[in-house]
This record gives C-alpha cells, sequence and structure tokens, in this order.
C-alpha cells in the first residue's frame, strides 16, 4: 500500500535517512525499532511531507505523495501521531479529535460515526471529551493523540514512540487499544516506533530495524 523508495533525507547537511527501502502493506501492524537519533521520528515526518527528501520516492496505491503537500496528505487517510503529541489547548479533547475531519471536509455525520468507532477503540477517551486539550497528564495525552490519529488515519496510521514514558498501566491500556483496532479494522495498516523493543511485547506481526538512517535485516 505504503512504498517506501530509496528514501533518503538530510537535516541541517547530515544525512539521516539512507535508501530506506520497504512497503508498508494493508493489515499490518508493523513496529519500526532502533536506537535513539536512528531516524524513526524522520522516517514518519518524510512520509508526512514534513521533511524535504534528498533522493527517493513515496507513494500510496501507485500514486506519487511526494507530489501531494503536507497538509494534504490526510486525504489518503494517513493519521499520524508525532511523538510530541500536540494538542490544541484552546479546544477541548473532542474538538481537537474532530479537527483533522473538519479540516478535510467530512460532514458531521461521518465524523460521528468516526469518533464513535474511536471511542469503542479506545474507550477511555470518553471522559476525557470535554475537557481542555491543556488539562491532560502526558499518558492521557498520548491516548487523546492515538485518538486524533485514527480520526483522519482511515488506511494507515503511524505512532511515534506511543510507549515511551507511559506507566504500565496505561502502556497495558495503550497495547490492548491498539490490538482492538487490529481486530476491529483488518484491513488498516498501523506503524508504531520505538526505541525499546520490549515495550512492544508480542503487539508487531513484523519488525523492521533502523540503524544509523539505514534499515537493516533482522536476526
Ligand atoms: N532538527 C534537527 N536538527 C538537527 N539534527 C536533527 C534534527 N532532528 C533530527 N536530527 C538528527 O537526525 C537523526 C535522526 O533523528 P530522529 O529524531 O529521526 O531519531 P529517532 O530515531 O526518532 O530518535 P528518538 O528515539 O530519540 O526519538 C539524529 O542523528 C538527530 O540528531
Ligand atoms: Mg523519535
Amino acid at each position: 500500500m505504503l512504498k517506501i523508495d530509496k528514501v533518503s533525507a538530510s537535516i541541517a547537511g547530515i544525512t539521516v535517512l539512507r535508501g530506506i527501502e520497504t512497503e508498508f502493506k494493508a493489515g499490518q501492524l508493523l513496529a519500526v525499532v532502533g536506537r535513539n537519533g536512528a531516524g524513526k521520528t524522520t522516517l514518519l515526518r518524510a512520509i508526512m511531507g514534513l521533511l524535504p527528501l534528498s533522493s527517493g520516492t513515496v507513494s500510496i496505491d501507485g500514486q506519487d505523495l511526494l507530489r501531494i503537500p503536507g497538509h494534504r496528505r490526510t486525504e489518503f487517510g494517513i493519521g499520524y501521531a508525532p511523538e510530541d503529541r500536540v494538542m490544541f489547548p484552546t479546544f477541548t479533547v473532542e474538538e481537537n479529535l474532530r479537527l483533522p475531519c473538519e479540516v478535510l471536509g467530512l460532514p458531521e455525520s461521518e465524523i460521528d460515526v468516526r469518533l464513535a468507532r474511536v471511542l469503542e477503540v479506545v474507550p477511555q477517551l470518553g471522559e476525557m471529551l470535554p475537557r481542555s486539550g491543556a488539562a491532560l497528564s502526558g499518558g492521557q495525552g498520548k491516548m487523546a493523540a492515538l485518538g486524533r490519529a485514527l480520526m483522519a488515519g482511515t488506511r494507515l496510521v503511524l505512532l511515534d514512540e506511543p510507549f515511551q514514558g507511559l506507566a504500565p498501566v496505561l502502556a497495558n491500556q495503550y497495547a490492548e487499544a491498539l490490538r482492538r483496532l487490529h481486530h476491529l479494522a483488518p484491513e488498516l495498516c498501523i506503524v508504531v516506533t520505538e526505541s525499546n523493543r520490549s515495550l512492544l511485547r508480542d503487539l508487531p506481526d513484523a519488525t523492521l530495524t533502523l540503524e544509523r538512517g539505514e534499515l537493516v535485516t533482522d536476526v
């Protein structure tokens, strides 16, 4: 579905992605594992169009994503929960969740359906909906960021180190939410990055390993 072909990228003159070649397939729960600084965030940002590539292509079902400006990539059903999970503080959590769909111009009825589906996957969000986006703990913010990514990500969701810094109880809830999602949306491709492989337990169907900007074959 999402094809990454010989992608390289540099930040401030330093090469941080080197010839990445892989495909994210529909229905996959995929982990991208690598140490701090390996390039996980950069890879997701490259897919989202938040960083120029020095070479290579990214395509979704054969359509060249590089021709699509970053802010329009959600139109392809791609959702993204960045590492820093920013919620707009002057909006409620519900408004934060609805926002990407409103930007897409989806009808309210469709947004309601999506929100209901997200609450099925992440029931903990129910009681957070009326709260201000500024009134969440770090862990709650991660749950809300997952919900927001799922509102737009009907085909692919990219979750950047969601388990980092989560207390064990919340990490279990988060993992359960991903299992439910995998089950309820069997065609959805879920990509989770992580620097500590053990936090993922038996969650992923497949794992890619990044080392200094390069994909290496798992042993
Ligand atoms: N804004 C920036 N300016 C300069 N260098 C950067 C910047 N962002 C990332 N880098 C460099 O790019 C490389 C890859 O960083 P990236 O954030 O993608 O790694 P990561 O695998 O997500 O790490 P972490 O596990 O710490 O989140 C690192 O060497 C980092 O120092
Ligand atoms: Mg990162």
